[in-house]
């Protein structure tokens, strides 16, 4: 790749040609409506189609208009037509655009039928700070380069990357951004300030793809702005955020709202004043409803300073403990938003029992796309898969049955390649998919993404890609802390393995290995009673080590290493074999991406195959380090005799 060049990702010159072929009549007006009809005017450029604005004149062979039917909603679309002709009917303009790229995806042969997302807001939550974090970075948990915003404390002003962004997420599904860390900084504060320029613009941009621009605030924001207090019910702290907002709304009239992390990792919160988190939310809520905003009010709130010695102090619990007798009390603007599960986004947990334990609030379920637990975007680990069993409710209750929207961090950069991980683009799409539509198979988002990103390849291509993403996240489950007792990682940058990295330390992520087994006892009868917290019949069979699913195993139970899993093994042979099987699979992925090399563009090539060489070091890492660790703890032989150090 050239320097100073960006890649092209999922929307390459070529996944225009079908669309950009053809006479193309686009009616209705509006921002959007211009945005679709200048997108397509540029395929049409290059592909030698038409774009014709307006009614009248002889039919073309694609018609899009606003003439949909209401129960379209607001950004849904319908297809009809038959092999020459086909006409995209929306209500709303978010329909046209949506329905633009829904051709797209499907090349020449355009799906028929109506379609609608599942939830009304797709989220993104950018961790980009404006100044250069002496421990995090530009971006935190970011893996793909610096920010697409900032630069060392200033706005980059790189418009035409950002609008190349916002025709990638909208091109997914993607309607809201949040622009900069949940963690938020001195500087970082002052975006809601005198530096909210730097938020305005992008806005506009984003705007132009039918994403509303949200921003990450700091409770305390009242006081680093010289109030004496940030009491949620104190007028004065209410007349400031009321002044604030409004002059936010003055510069972004379609502003999003605001998303906080209180009383967080060290962030302030209502806590400091005696109030509670419905409180602090309800007054931003309450700020923001006049003008259409919500408040995304982050549920990731625990003890980071717990003694480990302790084991009746539980995190997995503690979101639960602290937000269900808030249930009903929060505004309809408040989203609480809840991580996918009870820790930290590691690559098995089961869901957290918080998101379906609030049927009065409106939930907004995280995931992270950022693959800070996940490989870091060394590692090839397509989450599609994971995401989907989460939402369909395969080892537990099902998140798109509770929640009502989705959001998650984003794993871009300035990197050419966006993701770091060519392949990591993948994860990007597959999110804004799923969001979409749920229900959507992980192996039919792949085909989706792959085929955009290397039109008209020949078949071994796609096959290839299949066989070394669709089971990558189950790869890297294999050969990383097994049996979802999670959290083996090196402290601080969470890459690579430690098995007791944390384990007696104050953040409340431990496996309690021993002698004689391993695993958090979190059952009702014996152990934190997280297990109870879910509904039936989840917290019967979560209860129960006979009836737990194997992989949550040691999240729920504290086993002993001869116990025999569902699958028949026992705990301790069980690590050994999948430790070694996910470390031949990682061999196996850079051998078979070997077999591509021509089939995709050189510098891809070579980039995922410098990093399938990083995986494959660090999955034997991972694999010699797990099985020694727990060989020496048990004492137990391998079966198979198998070489451990
Ligand atoms: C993780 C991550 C932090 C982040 C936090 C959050 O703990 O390591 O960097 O700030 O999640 O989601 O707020």
């Amino acid at each position: 790749m050239r320097p100073g060049m960006i890649d092209a990702a999922w929307l390459p010159p070529e996944a225009w040609r079908a669309v950009g072929s053809r006479r193309i009549r686009v009616t209705g007006s509006g921002l959007l409506v211009d945005t679709v009809a200048g997108e397509l005017r540029r395929a049409c450029e290059r592909f030698g189609g038409e774009v014709v604005r307006g009614s009248g004149g002889p039919p073309c062979d694609l018609e899009m208009s606003l003439d949909g039917d209401a129960g379209l909603g607001a950004e849904g679309y319908e297809l009809t037509g038959d092999d020459t002709r086909t006409v995209l009917r929306a209500a709303r303009p978010h329909g046209l655009l949506y329905g633009m790229f829904h051709l797209l995806r499907s090349d020449d042969a355009p799906a028929t039928g109506a379609f609608r997302p599942a939830v009304s807001r797709r989220m993104l939550d950018h961790w980009d700070n404006v100044d250069v974090h002496p421990v995090m970075g530009q971006v935190e948990r970011g893996y793909a380069g610096g920010s697409l915003f900032w630069r060392a404390g200033e706005p980059r002003r790189d418009l035409a990357r950002i609008t190349a962004y916002a025709r990638l997420l909208a091109a997914c599904g993607i309607n809201a951004v949040a622009l900069n860390n949940v963690n938020v900084h001195a500087t970082e504060a002052r975006l809601l300030t005198d530096r909210l320029g730097e938020v305005a613009e992008p806005a506009e941009v984003f705007r132009r793809y039918g994403i509303r621009t949200h921003l990450a605030v700091s409770f305390a924001a009242p006081v680093l702005h010289g109030l004496s207090t940030a009491d949620p019910l104190d007028r004065r702290v209410r007349d400031w955020w009321d002044g604030v907002t409004a002059d936010v709304y003055a510069a972004i009239p379609d502003f999003g709202g605001y998303v906080v992390k209180a009383d967080s990792e060290g962030q302030p919160g209502p806590f400091t004043y005696g109030r509670s988190h419905a409180d602090g939310a309800n007054l931003l809520a309450d700020v923001l409803a006049p003008h259409g905003g919500v408040v995304h009010w982050r549920a990731f709130v625990y003890n980071h300073r717990q003694d480990w010695r302790d084991r009746s102090v539980d995190r997995a619990r503690a979101a639960f403990d602290h937000f269900t007798p808030h249930d009903g009390t929060f505004r309809d603007n408040v989203v609480l938003q809840v991580k996918h599960g009870p820790i930290d986004f590691q690559p098995r947990e089961p869901v957290s029992p918080l998101i379906a334990a609030m049927p009065a609030t409106r939930v907004g379920a995280e995931f992270q796309i950022t693959q800070e637990y996940t490989g870091q975007q060394r590692h090839v680990c397509y989450l599609a898969p994971m995401w989907s069993e989460l939402l369909r409710g395969e080892q537990g209750p099902a998140i798109a049955e509770f929640a009502a929207e989705f959001v998650a961090v984003a794993n871009v950069g300035d990197d050419p390649f966006w993701t770091g991980h060519p392949l990591a683009q993948a994860n990007l799409y597959a999110f804004g998919r799923l969001a979409w539509d749920p229900g959507l198979e992980p192996a039919a988002v792949l085909d989706e993404w792959a085929g955009l990103t290397f039109p008209r390849g020949p078949r071994r291509l796609y096959d290839t890609l299949h066989a070394i993403m669709d089971g990558s996240w189950r790869a890297y489950e294999k050969y990383t802390a097994p049996l979802g007792v999670g959290f083996m990682v090196r402290p601080g940058d969470h890459y690579g393995p430690d098995v007791d990295g944390y384990e007696y330390t104050p953040w409340g992520t431990y496996h309690h290995a021993d002698r004689d087994g391993a695993g958090v006892d979190r059952t009702v009868a014996t152990g934190t009673g997280c297990a109870g917290l879910y509904p039936k019949p989840w917290s019967k069979i979560y209860e129960s080590p006979d009836d737990c699913p194997d992989e949550l195993a040691l999240f729920f139970h504290h086993l002993p290493y001869g116990h025999v899993l569902q699958s028949g093994s026992t705990v301790i042979q069980h690590i050994y074999d999948t430790h070694f099987a996910g470390a031949r699979e990682a061999a196996e992925m850079r051998e078979r991406w070997a077999g591509v090399a021509g089939l995709v563009p050189a510098a891809t090539h070579e980039r995922v195959r410098e990093l399938l060489d990083e995986q494959v070091r660090s999955a034997e890492e991972w694999r010699d380090q797990i099985n020694s660790y727990f060989f020496r703890k048990s004492g137990v032989p391998d079966a198979e005799g198998r070489r451990i150090y």
